[in-house]
């Protein structure tokens, strides 16, 4: 397994296995990886010749207050992970590669970015969308990979990849979770042992909802209040039932539809969300 740490080798890495008729697959991460990033990197390598992992923690994604300085940097480990996974090149720039000095160009992706995780967080999907832009410039997969898990930054990039006609299939996989539900995070290992287990409120307030769902609910005011109900024991950012292209709000459920939430536990922020589509009546 190659680690590449410039553009141009990753260029010329790809460019060759382009011109050989190799598909390529892209996961981009930030490092810190567990079983979430391991199911991605996974089926890039088994849906592809070859495949590419990203490593990048990525300071336009983050606001000045957050946690860019101390976000978890587990670098040997990450590799070794990606080598199991069966990923040939790991593309790891350094920052000063990716935005040296006098670096002036966004992507923004509007409408889809604003809500939810862009209400509270308005650089974000600015930085998602930018880096992620150059990712595709250098890698030039023909697949890239992402996780269900952050389902608006999932909108923002099938979006944005029309929108600028990259010619990349986008593919989406599903949340990884722990035994007990909570959705594997890079974060969660900032959580101390009473806020991960109050942190489980989250998944199962998701879980109860999606019964209720099933069971034929379609009003968005009433499950986002049993969802806050169950989520009393931590600082809500937000509950909201959203179209699952466009992440506006719904009244009520008829397409398919994301229920996102967002909360912090202690101080670490952490989301959640499930899918559900109003099943087809059959004749
Ligand atoms: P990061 O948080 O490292 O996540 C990298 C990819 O792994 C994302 O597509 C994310 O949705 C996916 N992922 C994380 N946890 C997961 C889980 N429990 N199950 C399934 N997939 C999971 O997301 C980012 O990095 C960045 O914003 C990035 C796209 C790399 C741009 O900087």
């Amino acid at each position: 397994m190659k680690i590449l740490e410039t553009a141009d080798a990753m260029r010329a890495w790809s460019g060759e296995r382009q011109c050989a008729g190799k598909t390529i697959g892209l996961a981009p991460t930030m490092g810190a990886l567990h079983e979430g990033h391991a199911s991605l990197m996974r089926a890039a390598s088994a849906g592809n010749d070859v495949a590419v992992a990203s490593i990048f923690v990525n300071p336009a994604q983050f606001a000045p207050h957050e946690d860019f300085s101390k976000y978890p940097r587990t670098f040997d480990a990450d590799v070794a992970m990606c080598a199991d996974c069966g990923i040939q090149a790991v593309y790891a720039p350094s920052n000063d590669k990716i935005y040296p000095a006098g670096y002036a160009t966004y992507v923004n992706v509007e409408g889809v970015s604003e809500g939810l995780c862009g209400e509270s967080r308005p650089v974000f999907f600015r930085g998602v969308a930018t880096v992620v832009t150059k990712l595709f410039n250098v890698v030039r997969p023909h697949r890239a990979y992402f996780g269900q898990k952050d389902a608006q930054q999932c909108a923002v990039i099938r979006r944005m990849t029309r929108d600028l006609e990259f010619g990349i299939e986008i593919v989406v996989m599903p949340t990884v979770r722990e035994p007990d539900g909570l959705a594997m995070s890079s974060r969660n290992r900032y959580l101390n042992a009473e806020e991960r287990e109050r942190a489980l409120c989250l998944s199962r307030s998701l879980f109860e909802a999606d019964r209720v769902m099933q069971a034929g609910e379609r009003n968005a005011r009433y499950i986002v209040d049993a969802v806050r109900r169950g989520m009393a024991d931590v600082r809500i950012g937000y509950v909201e039932l959203a179209d699952a292209e466009t992440m506006q709000p719904v009244e009520t459920i008829e397409k398919p539809v994301v229920l996102a939430v967002a909360a912090f536990v202690g101080e670490t922020r952490l989301i959640d969300n499930i899918t559900f589509e109003v099943p087809q009546k059959c004749c």
